[in-house]
């Protein structure tokens, strides 16, 4: 996502530390414990959201959950600064945000640790040579499924034709079981339940259908 830098991000950002954890590492398998504290309980679930943008999904998300907890994933700095401005206005306190690129969660999350990762409009790396760098390109999916809990899954949602079917292929290629599969999520089953994200509202306000999918990993050997 290419953003307009915003004045003063790094100290807007650290008026809100207490939702960025400064050494994410260091939480690793005990992600459930530090969310305890803040939300006052022990929370029924962990999810993620990698590559959350301006945060608008994850806001809702947590708002309609107040007991789960919920990890957003952002690499770029100014997008995070608005989630995560977004969030401390709401006072809402399960949720959390790290600055990191995906490609590096096997080392802030232990294996089966999270109930659920969702990726919503991911950039979709047209160029084939660029295709590792697409959020369900193989090493990923390997990823996913060691961090993912049994029956946990992979939501996906994308404006983007070919990078729906790229991933289609890569679950299907890697052995995960597809349910949901959509394209036209607002006029699915599923459109009662979808929180919109602000590229979502952007791309189907233009015109375009959305598409959609869970996916659940196969049994680690
Ligand atoms: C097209 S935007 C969509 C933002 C938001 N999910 C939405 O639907 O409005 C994709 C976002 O994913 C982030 N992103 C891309 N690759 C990432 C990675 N490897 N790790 C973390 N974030 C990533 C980008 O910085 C960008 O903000």
């Amino acid at each position: 996502m290419r953003m307009r830098k915003h004045k003063h991000t790094e100290e807007r950002l650290a008026l809100c530390a207490s939702l960025l954890p400064e050494n994410p590492g260091e939480n690793r398998g005990a992600w459930r414990k530090l969310f305890a504290a803040r939300m006052e309980r022990e929370p029924v679930g962990l999810e993620l959201e990698i590559g959350c943008g301006k945060g608008g999904f994850i806001l809702q998300l947590a708002e309609r959950h107040p007991h789960v907890a919920f990890v957003a994933v952002e690499v770029c700095r100014e997008a995070l600064l608005l989630a995560v401005e977004k969030c401390k206005a709401a006072d809402l306190k399960n949720v959390l945000f790290l600055c990191l690129d995906a490609a590096t969660l096997g080392e802030i999350f232990a294996d089966g640790e999270v109930e659920r990762i969702y990726l919503n409009f991911s950039d979709p790396w047209p160029k084939s040579r660029h295709a590792k760098r697409r959020l369900t390109a193989p090493a990923f999916l390997a990823l996913y499924q060691t961090l993912l809990a049994p029956g946990g899954t992979v939501r996906q949602k994308t404006d983007n034709a070919p990078l729906f079917a790229y991933s289609l292929s890569s679950f299907r290629e890697n052995g995960w079981a597809l349910s949901q599969v959509t394209d036209d999520l607002h006029n699915s089953p599923w459109a009662a339940d979808n929180l919109m994200t602000e590229y979502e509202k952007t791309w189907s306000e233009k015109g375009f259908s959305i598409h959609a999918l869970t996916a659940a990993p196969p049994r680690k050997a």
